[in-house]
């Protein structure tokens, strides 16, 4: 459900469960988590993509409710926020379709996102009685401003790609067709830049990342404490019942 190839300096992950429109498990968790934290020699850049139509659905919905069961901490999601919050070496996204939730929350970690014309973003956390994570909180709002980050985070407002452009988390937009090429030549022009100067460069734009961790670590506190509400398990509930009542 995770493929990884090599392309000279780029790392291709690409999320693979179409059935299900990219719904991140926890085995595709762990696997992300390793592709980002042990990438292998040589390795310049990563770049994430899903398949056509669908970035991500975002978490497991099924896996939220076991999670409400077992607890958040040391499971594999936690583990790739972690390793997205800790990454060193750039991330590139290609978008179609479908980013929901985390979907569109780990593209805050990234250092360029290239969209299709069709993808939407939207995390409707509150509706599932949740907060949001992946360091979006303190992110969002620092790239857009509070009041469109307000609509993203707590609204659960759906943000098409000319919106995500204009909020400053798309770089490009480009037709269906060219998405795959348009980000591999992205990835391979960072990757092709001298690496030491690129890694130290980029280590300059982030910053200070502690201020980030600590709110990761924070949000990744509070959503296992709203996992367990009834309001999430009474929405988790009403996903997996009509999920069952289609099929
Ligand atoms: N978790 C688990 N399963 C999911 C899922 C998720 N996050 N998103 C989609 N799926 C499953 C559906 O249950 C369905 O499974 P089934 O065929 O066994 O019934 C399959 O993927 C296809 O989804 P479907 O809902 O039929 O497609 P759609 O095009 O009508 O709608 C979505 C797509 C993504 C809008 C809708 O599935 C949805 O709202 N998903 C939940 C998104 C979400 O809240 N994610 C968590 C964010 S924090």
């Amino acid at each position: 459900m995770i493929e990884i190839e090599r392309d000279g300096g780029v790392q291709r992950i690409r999320l693979n469960r179409p059935d299900k429109k990219n719904a991140l498990t926890g085995e595709m968790y762990a696997a992300l988590a390793e592709a980002l934290e042990r990438p292998g020699d040589g390795v310049r850049a990563h770049l994430l993509s899903g398949v056509p139509g669908a970035f991500t659905a975002g978490n497991d919905i099924g896996d939220f409710l076991a999670m409400a069961e077992g607890g958040m901490q040391d499971t594999p999601v936690v583990r790739f926020l972690r390793a997205l919050a800790y990454c060193e070496t750039p991330i590139v996204a290609a978008v179609d379709g479908l980013a929901i939730g985390i979907g569109t929350t780990l593209l805050f970690h990234c250092d360029m996102v290239i969209a299709s014309r069709r993808s939407v973003f939207r995390t409707p956390f509150l509706d599932l009685g949740l907060v949001p994570e992946a360091g979006a909180s303190l992110l969002a709002p620092r790239t857009m401003g509070h009041a469109r980050a307000f609509e993203l985070l707590c609204l659960g407002e759906p943000f098409d790609a000319a919106r995500a452009q204009a909020a400053g988390f798309v770089n490009h937009i480009v037709a269906e067709g060219e998405l795959e090429a348009r980000a591999l030549a992205a990835a391979s022009a960072i990757a092709a830049k001298p690496a030491e100067a690129m890694r130290v460069s980029r280590a300059l734009l982030w910053g200070d990342r502690a201020e980030l961790r600590r709110r990761m670590e924070e949000e990744i506190r509070l959503f296992s404490e709203r996992l367990t509400s009834e309001e999430a398990k009474a929405a988790f509930t009403a996903f997996m019942a009509r999920s069952r009542k289609g099929s």
